[in-house]
């Protein structure tokens, strides 16, 4: 069973081929990547038109890439998977219409698979891949969650953020810097050559006592933090960005005292999700999970805790169609691939630009 999966939620257009024969881990047979990055940095961020026109021209040169490294022809697919939410509406559109074409011209069947299970799932195409069921923390630019996963589909909220995500928390903090466009990696580049106890940066939600985020207060705290440094140089504030004033120094500081509050929380979150719900691993998902010192810090928590845990292939955690076409296989073999709400019949334009994980109906199967 070859599916063809198509990631272009966002600012990544994704194609890969995995085969999902029999009942093991879909294997990666090929898969092409062309990022947007360089078309957005001028603009500071995503722009949507932008980014699903750009979508509709890399999408099919990808897939001749992705069939070329696997050496099959196009008839060989046997299913089409796409991102079908959520994401930029338009973006979405690009990708569910190419499959849907696809699927027609090939007389094959097309799913639409929920973007965060792509990256709930991927760790799962890693070289040290994990076993159910397990906690995971899955941490991207819109979201932020804990979830128990007992098995494909069978997801249970734990926690979430209240306001905003942690990779937003990064890009946000990043963009007061005056840093590039994403924010988080720029911003984890600068904190290398700084303290991360220069400032004293709020841990929000630490002890609430629950599994939820919250990090919006903390961009706030940063904004206070640039502003004070600016004021307080001798040529003052600035009249172009706030932090021209700062010396790179002081930037690299305000840098790793941020990434170190982000990760703080996330690390004793996540241990406290694990603590809770009973199980012995963990699994981290999303672009965030990229971030060094998050991995440095929950390697070193859950050794101390007996935890194991589990990445994606640094590649794979941010946005890729590897995860879209695995999502896809995995639901074909675990028979839920055509349930209501999870799966869009026939060749209909169908997307979710909103769409809680949660409302995947799937605890039928189980
Ligand atoms: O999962 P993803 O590629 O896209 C979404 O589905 O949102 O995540 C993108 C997010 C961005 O906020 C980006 O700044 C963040 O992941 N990110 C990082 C790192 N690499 C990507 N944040 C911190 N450190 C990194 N190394
Ligand atoms: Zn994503």
């Amino acid at each position: 069973m070859l599916v063809l999966g198509i990631e272009s939620s966002c600012d990544e257009t994704g194609v890969a081929l995995v085969d999902a024969s029999g009942s093991a881990t879909p294997r990666l047979l090929g898969h092409a990547l062309h990022s947007q990055i360089d078309m957005h940095q001028a603009y500071g961020g995503v722009v949507p038109e932008l980014a699903s026109r750009d979508h509709i021209r890399r999408v099919l040169p990808l897939t001749d890439a992705v069939l070329a490294q696997a050496g099959l022809p196009l008839a060989s697919i046997d299913a089409v998977a796409y991102t079908r939410g959520p994401g930029l509406a338009g973006a979405l559109l690009v990708g569910s219409g190419v499959a849907c074409a696809l699927g027609f011209a090939l007389d094959r069947p097309v799913l639409g698979v929920h973007h965060l299970e792509g990256h709930l799932l991927s760790p799962f195409l890693s070289t040290d891949p994990p076993e159910f069921p397990f906690v995971a923390l899955l941490v991207s630019g819109g979201h932020s969650q804990l979830m128990r996963v007992d098995g494909v589909g069978r997801y249970e909220l734990l926690g979430e953020t209240i306001d905003d995500a942690a990779g937003e928390a990064f890009d946000k903090s990043a963009k007061l810097l005056g840093l590039g466009y994403p924010g988080g990696p720029a911003l984890a580049r600068l904190a290398l050559q700084g303290d991360p106890q220069a400032y004293k940066l709020p841990r929000p939600l630490l002890h609430s006592g629950d599994l939820d985020f919250s990090f919006a207060g903390l961009k706030t705290a940063v904004l206070t933090q640039v502003k004070k440094l600016a004021h307080a140089r001798p040529e003052g504030p600035a009249t172009t960005h706030l932090a021209d004033p700062l010396t790179l120094q002081q930037k690299a500081d305000v840098a790793a005292s941020v990434q170190a509050a982000i990760v703080e929380v996330l690390v004793k979150k996540s241990m406290a999700a694990v603590r809770h719900s009973g199980l012995r691993r963990l699994v981290v998902a999303g672009g965030v999970g990229a971030n060094a010192l998050l991995r440095e810090q929950l390697n070193a928590a859950c050794q101390k805790a007996g935890v194991r845990v589990h990445y994606p292939e640094l590649h794979l955690c941010t946005d890729n169609g590897a995860m879209i076409a695995l999502a896809a296989g995995m639901r074909v073999q675990a028979g839920l691939a055509w349930e209501e709400g999870a799966a869009s019949t026939g060749y209909q334009f169908d997307v979710k630009p909103r769409w809680p994980l949660a409302d995947l109906r799937l605890d039928r199967a189980s």
